[in-house]
């Protein structure tokens, strides 16, 4: 799936093996006017921790419930284990100007997932600036020239209509919609196609 990693197919399945290259890792880092995407280190455990404590924020999220120190630590190691398995994976996102952490955006491809999903989250003191917009624009530039998929995804809850727009934003389409224990789940969806020719709205910056 990663363009540049170890991946190799192997009778049928794959073989993913850890990534330890220091210049992948810097090619990882992106840039935004306002933003800084960087992937997940140890220190971001507890800032992380805090952001989820607001109720707004894990509304939509598939917990539901804020999580303590021991469930932000799991989390974070999950997404350090998926760039070290995958190459990439969901960046925590840094503000230029107070060096702050006010989210998570990027790429989730567990085993078995059908489709590479993009995700974003930002925290609540922060909402309504475009941060959402601008790490996620970024993030599905990124994927575009680093992952080898053609079709990018993202699960948003019917009722989170300030996700809804960010997925309408970068050019996504509704494809489908499930119930989850009793929630309408929308997959949106664009193509690798559809992206180059229509590039992603840019939040006013
Ligand atoms: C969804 C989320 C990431 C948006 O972050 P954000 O930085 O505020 O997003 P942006 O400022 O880039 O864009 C928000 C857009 O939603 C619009 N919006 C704001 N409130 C809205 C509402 N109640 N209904 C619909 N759209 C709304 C804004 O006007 C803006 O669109 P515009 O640029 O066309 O005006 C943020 O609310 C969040 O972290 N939510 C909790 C986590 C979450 O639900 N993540 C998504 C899981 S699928």
């Amino acid at each position: 799936m990663y363009k540049g990693g170890l991946i190799q197919q192997v009778a049928g399945s794959r073989l993913v093996r850890p990534r330890t290259n220091a210049s992948n890792a810097v090619m990882a880092i992106v840039e935004t006017p306002r933003l800084v995407l960087r992937p997940p280190i140890g220190s971001d455990v507890e800032p992380m921790m805090v952001i989820h404590q607001n109720p707004d924020v894990i509304k939509y999220l598939d917990s539901h419930v804020p999580g303590d120190i021991a469930v932000a630590w799991r989390n974070v190691a999950i997404m350090i284990g998926h760039w070290s398995i995958s190459g990439f994976g969901p960046w925590t996102i840094v503000m230029k100007e107070s060096s702050q952490i006010i989210g998570r955006a990027g790429l989730w491809y567990p085993a078995g997932a059908a489709d590479v999903e993009l995700g974003w989250m930002i925290r609540r003191s922060d909402w309504g600036r475009g941060f959402a917009t601008e790490a996620a624009s970024a993030a599905l530039a990124w994927a575009w020239q680093h992952v080898d998929t053609d079709h990018i995804v993202s699960s948003i809850s019917a009722a989170n209509t300030r996700s809804i727009r960010i997925a309408e934003k970068l050019g996504q389409r509704l494809e489908s919609t499930r119930v989850v224990d009793g929630e309408a789940i929308h997959t949106f969806g664009i193509h690798r196609s559809a992206a180059m020719t229509s590039p992603p709205v840019e939040s006013q910056v």
